[in-house]
């Protein structure tokens, strides 16, 4: 891999713009419920502080605000100062309280008082060296604490039923792309893995999907989003052209090609895994 493709990762390869915002919130609404039955599988609980790695516009956090109730606390950081103006105003709209947004990568994060739990939701797959990243994470994390992690197993992504020409097509452009510029597109079943090499006891772990219940539903949309913010690299890295992918009528080609197949679609799996640190409690 060269080095501007992993630096591309690095800086999280899809960008901050206000259309990054609205997508980031609508799959976040897909994975919503997988992603909550994951805390709850880690045992989050009311009054339980809680510290929300890479929380974007907040939508993790706002399920651990659910968990731990108003006698708890949760702190979501993120090292982009847009998505946490935009978790913040979403914070106040809700009247969470117990909700506190900081700007900070993890990496500059001050070690205060530790946190009973730790979560984090598709953020160790843009990280360089995830096993060191979650060292860094355990630094915050009380012995006994728990830390619950779900990312994407991106190499598993996109059944379809039937299988489907264009969709096909998409994940071929997508996978190679994701892997040349730095994302671990096997992120969900090295979870295990790499919470072990960083250290803590492995509990347990959960797989999933969503079903994309109409061709034109969230999911087919949650895709060409996120194709369109891949694109840029496809065109760069010449695994695609602009002209083929045909960004703007995509939605409406893939919503076709699912109605007239009868065809079902879950676009992506994800890998919940979430464990403790050793050490008396
Ligand atoms: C795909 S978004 C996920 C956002 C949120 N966790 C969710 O699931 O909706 C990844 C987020 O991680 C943040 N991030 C990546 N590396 C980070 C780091 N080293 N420290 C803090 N935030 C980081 C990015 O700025 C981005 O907002």
């Amino acid at each position: 891999m060269r080095v501007e493709e992993t630096n591309a990762a690095a800086e999280y390869v899809q960008g901050n713009e206000d259309r990054e915002l609205r997508r980031l919130m609508l799959q976040a609404q897909i994975y919503a419920p997988l992603t909550e039955a994951v805390l709850r599988g880690a045992g989050l609980k009311p009054g339980m502080r809680v510290l929300d790695v890479g929380c974007g516009v907040g939508d993790v956090s706002f399920l651990a605000a659910e968990l731990v109730g108003p006698t708890g606390e949760v702190v979501g950081v993120d090292r982009e100062a847009r998505v946490l103006s935009c978790a913040r105003r979403r914070a106040e709209t809700q009247g969470l309280a117990h909700v506190h947004f900081q700007h900070t990568s993890l990496e500059a994060l001050a070690v205060g008082a530790p946190f009973d739990a730790i979560v984090s939701r598709l953020v160790l797959m843009f990280q360089p060296d995830p096993i060191s990243f979650v060292r860094r994470m355990v630094e915050h994390l009380r012995p006994g604490g728990v830390m619950a992690l779900h990312e994407l197993e991106l190499a598993a992504m996109g059944l379809t039923h039937p299988k489907l020409p264009l969709f096909t097509r998409i994940w071929n452009w997508m996978l190679p792309t994701c892997e040349r510029v730095g994302i671990k597109v096997h992120m969900g079943l090295e979870l295990m893995s790499t919470l072990r090499r960083a250290g803590l006891v492995v509990d347990d772990g959960v797989v999933g999907g969503r079903v994309g219940v109409t061709p034109d539903s969230e999911s087919t949309q949650a895709l060409v989003e996120t194709v369109r913010t891949l694109l840029p690299h496809m065109e760069r890295l010449g695994v695609a052209l602009a002209m083929e992918v045909d960004i703007d009528t995509l939605a409406a080609r893939l919503t076709a090609e699912l109605r007239s197949n009868g065809g079902v679609l879950v676009p992506s799996l994800m890998v919940g895994v979430w464990g403790h640190r050793p050490g008396p409690v």
